[in-house]
């Protein structure tokens, strides 16, 4: 910190704010509120906004709640129920650590509530970890996020780029974090991230952090935080099957637990590599080139998935979803796109 103004001003300041200012979110308690959120709501929220957008969390968050009004009821739930209803938020690994993380706090009797009894939960991080025990149960704990690091790195002007930057902004954070409303404190943090400290034009002319940060006062806010220059993604390329029987019922996988997309159902189909794959198709049938291809990007790569279609045999033998069971909106959104592009080759059931 530069001499502009004490870094124990700081957390006064943000929380003065946050009263005034913190957004309303449906897993949330008012600012000061003298109830805590619900455990449940906030392990729920912090899974679901792991890599994923407010906004496009809040429906996903309240139509879990509805179906799912507790954890001993999420426990309860088939994995495919779970599966399909997360269809679209992507990363599949965290709906299936979900499920086994609610059978977990279910078999304990309810949620720890301390960071390391938190840690040793199923799909449950050092950040998730920190977040519920701070946001949930008030503790002094230090949640760091990508908003966190971007705010961390304009108060303290540093220039040092990520991912080496992220132990210093880190002890940032940990040294601002107070001991009297921490979890307010955490959320604060957020907000002001996500609505004044943006990532491009930051609003700093109506910032409550104005006075002490160090950026604002050299001018470089917009260009942090600095960040290492990422390699290209590769391309691969991949081939799927959308074949339907004369009763309707189309022919799909569900994929291992292991790996992308895992757990999840879709069309079977060729593995994903740097060239145009040449294998067999899943079932021998007069598959025909769709003339579409689904794009997908995913964290390592760009997918180009080419589509076949076929009307398939009833003697042909395979895992089949009959024409009342398929739910394309069940479907990961990259399978969901290859079934809303082939559908014109099939005649509506
Ligand atoms: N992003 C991650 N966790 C959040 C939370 N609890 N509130 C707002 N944004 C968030």
């Amino acid at each position: 910190m530069r001499d502009t103004a004490q870094t124990s001003d700081i957390a006064p300041l943000l929380l003065g704010w946050y009263d005034r200012h913190a957004r309303v979110l449906p897993w949330r308690v008012p600012p000061g509120s003298a109830a805590r959120p619900d455990p449940y709501h906030v392990w729920l929220s912090e899974v679901m906004l792991q890599q994923t957008t407010v906004a496009a969390v809040k429906r996903y968050f309240e139509r879990f709640l509805t179906r799912w009004p507790d954890v001993a009821t999420l426990a309860a739930a088939e994995d495919a129920e779970v599966m399909a209803e997360w269809a679209g938020l992507g990363y599949y690994a965290r709906a299936r650590n979900l499920l086994r993380c609610a059978r977990a706090v279910t078999a304990m009797g309810g949620f720890p509530e301390t960071r390391a009894e938190l840690l040793a939960l199923p799909g449950i991080g050092p950040y998730t970890a920190a977040a519920i025990a701070t946001i949930a149960f008030d503790a002094p704990e230090t949640v760091v996020d990508g908003n966190v690091e971007r705010v961390m790195a304009r108060l303290f002007d540093e220039h040092t780029p990520l991912p080496v930057a992220k132990p210093i902004l880190t002890a940032h954070a940990a040294r601002l974090t107070p001991e009297v409303r921490p979890g307010d404190y955490a959320q604060a943090v957020m907000d002001l991230g996500a609505t004044i400290c943006t990532p491009r034009n930051p609003a700093c002319g109506i910032c409550p952090l104005h006075a002490p940060c160090a950026a604002r006062a050299a001018g470089t806010a917009a260009r942090l935080p600095q960040k290492a220059r990422k390699a290209a993604k590769p391309v691969r390329f991949g081939i799927a099957y959308i074949g339907q029987r004369a009763d309707g019922a189309w022919l799909m996988e569900r994929r291992p637990d292991r790996g992308l997309l895992g757990g999840t159902l879709g069309w079977p189909g060729t593995d994903w590599r740097d060239t145009i794959p040449d294998e067999a198709p899943p079932v021998p049938a007069d598959w025909q080139d769709a003339g579409a291809e689904v794009r997908h990007t995913f964290t390592h790569f760009h997918l180009r998935m080419s589509l076949r279609v076929a009307h398939l045999p009833q003697s042909v033998q395979g895992y089949f979803i009959a024409a009342d069971q398929f739910d394309p909106s069940g479907l990961p959104t990259l399978m969901r796109k290859a079934h809303a592009l082939a559908a014109h080759h099939f005649t509506p059931q």
